[in-house]
């Protein structure tokens, strides 16, 4: 096929009212990204040549987020063809196909686009190729009126429509690819003379067929096409694409012991051979090497995991987590801007944050950095093969050095060195024969009126 411009404008000025929140609607995510990158990245897969994003007045946050494409302002939201117009500096003598795509409908896949632009590239070439969907019926989307040889007769906006429109089975996704050289001259010639009173996109269809071109249409899948207009439709849509991102997962030989209950991001990446337990939520920016098992039950954010460790149940690893090949942390594990090397154990109960932990050291239970002075973060240095006692406090700036040992219980202030042990602990004192003595005086008190504090007697 031969290569043809490709350019594509998303609309994102809607503020989105139904999702009632103080964001733009396009900004809020699926599967930890915003939908309007969502949509850019399926776009940019297509590698076109110019992309523009048309945002409404404050929408600074969505320009930041769409950046590189640049955006485009539109003043006051007067419809969908008004809102095209606002990307027109971008598309001056453009000679190829237009996508128009809504922020708002971000599931559309590359496989559906590229059907639609190789409809575009047939021969006769339709102007206006639209992306139709066959929406459970009663449903106020627009419908598209076919002729007899099943080209694209005109799209009816829902509220425009006469009952027998409404009955017909196609619906209008609102995705479009258009001839660029025409796209803007039938913009510039829409009125607004309709049920809402707004410049219609669709439109575009009547006018091209007047100017007897054609119109075509591809059906893409409902799946694809979901909008997203409240919160209940983005859980929905959330929902499709943690679909999506398990079955890669699994594809690419990873074992979901139960998929339905492991949330990815868009980003997750999972070595071969990794297996994920119940309940496993991924946030953005986590890799995981080969053969990693993760127990279940835990929660990671940009972190990396390497090959042959164990993770979890129960762990938590937080921003700047490294876990090193083979190493394991195991329940109740909070993790944090902290190298653990390979090998390392760090089993239960503990709290490493803003630190190393040398290869094949040994964190005991319920060790915790006190990395946190309420002003500054501090690091811990744990050496290699170091054996960290439980319940141990490491008070930072502080260094345990290599083959080090920290008794159970200590508060380590100062730098231990290498093989030495390190212990901070009151002397225990033994009073001989005390049970007795102990059991006797209570079973004597009891019977006797309980003494109370002073005045409650
Ligand atoms: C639109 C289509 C309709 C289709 C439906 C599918 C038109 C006239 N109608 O209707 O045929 O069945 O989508 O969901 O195109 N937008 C702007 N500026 C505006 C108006 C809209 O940027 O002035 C953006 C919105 O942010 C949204 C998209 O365009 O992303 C669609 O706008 P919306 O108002 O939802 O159109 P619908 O009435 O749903
Ligand atoms: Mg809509």
């Amino acid at each position: 096929m031969e290569k043809r411009n490709l350019g594509a404008i998303i609309l994102a000025a809607g503020q989105g009212t139904r999702m009632r929140s103080d964001r733009p609607k396009v900004l809020h995510p699926l599967a930890g990204r915003p939908m309007v990158r969502h949509l850019l990245a399926t776009v940019n897969a297509l590698a076109p040549d110019r992309v523009a994003v048309v945002v409404g007045p404050g929408m600074e946050d969505v320009a930041r987020a769409a950046a590189p494409a640049p955006t485009f302002l539109q003043l006051e939201r007067l419809g969908t063809a008004h809102a095209v117009l606002a990307a027109r500096a971008l598309f001056e003598n453009f000679d190829g196909d237009v996508l128009i795509l809504f922020g708002d409908t971000p599931l559309i896949t590359v496989p559906t686009i590229e059907a639609m632009l190789a409809a575009r590239a047939a021969k006769p070439s339709p102007a206006v190729v639209v992306l139709g969907m066959r929406a459970p019926l009663p449903n106020e989307y627009a419908r598209l009126v076919l002729d007899a040889s099943g080209g694209l007769k005109a799209i009816v906006e829902y509220r425009d429509a006469d009952t027998a429109t409404r009955a017909l089975p196609l619906s209008n996704s609102g995705v479009m690819a258009v001839a660029g050289r025409r796209l803007f001259a039938w913009l510039d010639r829409i009125g607004r003379d309709n049920a809402k009173g707004e410049y219609y996109l669709t439109d575009i269809v009547r006018l091209a067929r007047a100017e007897g071109q054609t119109c075509a249409v591809i059906e893409g899948e409902m799946a694809e096409l979901l909008g997203i207009n409240s919160r209940a439709e983005l859980a929905a849509a959330e929902a499709v694409v943690q679909q999506g991102l398990r079955l890669r997962a699994m594809a690419a030989g990873a074992t979901l012991i139960a998929p339905e209950t492991v949330f990815f991001s868009h980003d997750t990446r999972l070595g071969r051979d990794v297996t994920v337990g119940p309940f496993t939520h991924f946030g953005p920016g986590v890799s995981v090497g080969d053969r990693v098992e993760i127990k279940g039950f835990c929660h990671f954010e940009q972190a990396r995991i390497a090959a042959d460790a164990i993770v979890g149940p129960y762990a938590r690893l937080r921003p700047g987590a490294a876990i090193g090949t083979g190493a394991h942390i195991g329940n109740f594990v909070e993790i944090k801007n902290a190298d653990v090397e390979a090998g390392a154990k760090i089993n239960h109960l503990s709290y490493v944050g803003d630190a190393r932990v040398g290869a094949n050291a040994n964190i005991g239970a319920g060790t915790i950095t006190c990395n946190y002075d309420g002003f500054d973060k501090h690091h811990t240095d744990i050496g290699a093969g170091a054996f960290i006692g439980s319940n141990t406090a490491l008070v930072a700036p502080v260094a345990v050095g290599d083959g080090a040992y920290i008794g159970a219980g200590s508060t380590i202030t100062q730098d231990v060195p290498a093989d030495a042990l390190g212990i901070e602990r009151a002397q225990e004192r033994q009073v001989a024969g005390w049970g007795p003595k102990f059991k006797a005086r209570k079973e004597a008190a009891e019977g006797q009126p309980k003494a109370g504090p002073k005045g409650t007697a």
